[in-house]
């Protein structure tokens, strides 16, 4: 190996968390595990770290339509995308979310960091306000008639029709696409980074050379219009993390998500005794590397590296930014069954010819990258079965006993192989893969036309040539050995089944096999079929006639309970007697309750914040009267009163109607 150990820490993009993996994401999936693969097969010090990207007002909404609560929603799409990654070989070494403990630690210190540092300042906005939902409307979420070309249903910042921007109250008769209500126009204060204090700072690092010249473009015309400050609150209600100090106003998703990079790493560190400060210090030495898309360019270029730095962390050493998937030239659709879902392929296809495919198409560019389903079945059938898989099936079933041949039969051969190695290495790194793959495929050819000038076959039917025989064969799967290091980054599971086949490690640049003992040879992967993709096609198709992606079901089934179950649940009704408030508790009182029985009940609330001890004495509720007593800082609380509500003020206390007496059980 030529260059020394690197530290290197790799991130992918955190999808959100409230749809599927589709083949667009795994663009940039099977495009970083690749990168990380390849550092990690030259000996480098890598992790990789991702994460659900769990808040904002899209979740939250989405799962009161499924009348769950949020982290419901969230922990079902964690399970799947977890899964959909698994089954793509994608090598996680840690997969986190940003509801997370450390997301929140991590997210409260950079903005006590930024906002120490004098970066964050208050203003207030005029913002449409849904006044049946009670909440702010982000600008997906209004609806109406776009001012300059009066197309009708459009998004509250930009038309689809003519492409023009605008702001959501400049919209003809807006609806708010909650609750079909009229917006009404409101103020609140929000908090804002003042990204301009961070401008030189930018444009330091920006021209620090790390960056895609196509990035860097884009960099300084936004540069040259000038940094907006970014408003980084949300107020309630809104599925996130509340502002520390600052009660009702919630960090906006995109000052959490990036931070879940490190509360990813932080996990991992944790578990596996990692030294985080190394990777995220700000004079670390490690480098740091961030793949994503086109479309989150600003984030993770101005917004984010201001965060670090504003915080006293380190910048990250690179962005890497790719393209969209287009499917056959065309943006992927629904109705065309081209909006394929990454279960959806795997239902109908091996894993490693995607992987494949992309990694033949993908250069280091910001372009993007098409999908054409007729050159899939062609580059996976004719290159890597007919070309590359074809050089083991080939020499394999001449080789009797497992016994490969004592000495190489043509080294210069195999040392021209080898010395290829360093090209392919530069090209992985430089995330060329389709040159990695051009030349990879160029020496296949090559392993090829030994085996063709060599005719085993021919061999096999002369006498006393076993030998020579063995030799060839032996040569051919010693290429081929070469050539599967070379591509285990991108097949690291047809790796595992060499490996199997050869009884040996799979690795870069190795010293051949000799007199070496192999074990049958077993086929490493089959063909495309067309009809394969015509299914996944019109499985993609189907998944639509199905309503878009439809809820968590199954957690919800699975939640229901049967009559026992509920029977167990003793509930009663009580008399409050006395109730009071507790010395040094902030949020409870103190309950005396007569349920029937000779002695009262003590039981503890977290009620103070909506009801004083006289609204209380003297009515009835509801309680659960066998919940097994619990010791508080205050005493020992025997049970529970029901009420209804988010909590602090909105609380609700149940109440029976007129006739019920105190120790009824409800039924
Ligand atoms: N949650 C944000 C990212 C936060 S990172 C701190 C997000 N999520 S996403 O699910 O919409 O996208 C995740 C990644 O997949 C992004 O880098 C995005 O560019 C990429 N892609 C999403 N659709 C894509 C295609 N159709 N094609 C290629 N990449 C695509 O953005
Ligand atoms: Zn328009």
């Amino acid at each position: 190996m030529t260059n020394s150990k690197r530290k290197i820490l790799v991130t992918s993009a955190l999808p959100y968390a409230n749809g599927s993996i589709h083949l667009g994401h795994l663009v940039e999936y099977i495009q970083t595990d690749i990168w990380v693969r390849f550092q990690k097969l030259r000996g480098h010090e890598c992790y990789y770290v991702c994460a659900d990207d769990a808040h904002g007002t899209p979740i939250m909404l989405r799962a009161q339509k499924e009348g769950i609560n949020p982290e419901k929603l969230i922990a079902h799409y964690q399970t799947e995308h977890q899964a959909d990654f698994a089954d793509f070989a994608i090598g996680f070494d840690n997969y986190h979310s940003t509801h997370s403990p450390e997301n929140q630690y991590f997210s409260n210190l950079i903005y006590k960091g930024l906002s120490d540092g004098g970066h964050i300042e208050r203003r207030t906005i005029r913002q449409f306000y849904d006044p049946i939902k009670e909440m702010f409307l982000p600008d997906r979420f209004i609806r109406g008639e776009c001012p300059h070309c009066g197309a009708k249903d459009q998004y509250g910042d930009s038309c689809e029709v003519c492409s023009k921007t605008y702001n959501p109250t400049e919209l003809k008769n807006p609806k708010s696409a909650v609750s079909g209500a009229t917006p009404i126009e409101k103020e609140s204060e929000h908090l804002f980074v003042n990204l301009s204090n961070f401008e030189s700072l930018l444009r330091e690092w920006t021209s620090s050379g790390s960056l895609q010249p196509e990035v860097l473009h884009k960099l300084n015309e936004w540069f040259k219009v000038g940094l907006q400050a970014w408003d980084i609150s949300r107020n309630d209600p809104y599925f996130g993390f509340e502002i520390p100090d600052e009660p009702g106003k919630y960090f906006y998703v995109w000052l959490d998500a990036p931070i879940g990079y490190m509360a990813s790493f932080k996990n991992l560190c944790d578990r596996e005794h990692i030294d985080f400060d190394e990777f995220w210090g700000a004079d670390s030495q490690a480098q740091l590397y961030h793949f994503i898309g086109k479309d989150i360019i600003y984030f993770h270029t101005l917004f984010w590296p201001a965060m670090l730095s504003g915080a006293g962390f380190r910048k990250p050493s690179a962005v890497f930014v790719h393209g969209f998937l287009t499917v056959d030239g065309q943006k992927m659709s629904k109705s065309r069954g081209t909006f394929i879902n990454a279960r959806t392929y795997l239902n109908h296809l091996e894993p490693e010819y995607l992987r494949y495919y992309f990694a033949a198409k993908l250069g280091n560019g910001v372009n993007d990258v098409d999908l054409n389903l007729d050159d899939f079945l062609q580059r996976v059938n004719a290159d890597l079965v007919g070309k590359f898989v074809n050089i083991a099936s080939r020499c394999a079933r001449f080789i009797t006993n497992g016994q490969l041949a004592p000495e190489l039969a043509n080294s210069t051969l195999y040392q021209d192989f080898i010395d290829e190695g360093d090209a392919i290495a530069e090209a992985y790194e430089s995330r060329d893969y389709n040159k990695a793959v051009r030349d990879i495929m160029a020496l296949a050819a090559q392993a090829n036309q030994y085996i063709d000038e060599q005719k085993p076959w021919v061999l096999a039917k002369q006498e006393g040539k076993e030998a020579e025989l063995q030799a060839v064969c032996s040569q051919g799967l010693n290429l081929f050995r070469v050539l599967m290091g070379y591509l285990a980054p991108i097949l690291p599971l047809m790796v595992k089944q060499v490996e199997e086949f050869l009884a040996a490690p799979i690795a870069w640049q190795p010293e051949p096999l000799l007199a070496h003992t192999i074990n049958p040879f077993k086929p490493l992967m089959t063909r495309v079929n067309k009809k394969q993709i015509d299914a996944m096609i019109e499985g993609s198709k189907e998944s639509l006639a199905t309503p878009p992606p439809k809820p968590p079901k199954a957690p919800v089934a699975a939640d229901t309970i049967g009559y026992e179950d509920f029977s167990k649940i003793e509930l009663r009704i009580a008399r409050i007697v006395k109730a009071e408030h507790v010395e040094g508790a902030q949020k409870l009182l103190r309950l005396s309750l007569d349920v029937g029985e000779e002695k009262l009940r003590n039981v503890f609330a977290g009620i103070k914040d909506a009801y004083t001890p006289e609204d209380l004495t003297g009515r009835l509720t509801v309680m659960v009267a066998n919940l097994a007593p619990r010791q508080m800082r205050f005493g020992v609380s025997e049970g529970m009163v029901l009420a209804a509500g988010p909590g602090k003020e909105d609380i609700f206390l149940l109440t029976p109607d007129e006739g019920a007496q105190p120790g009824m059980r409800i039924k």
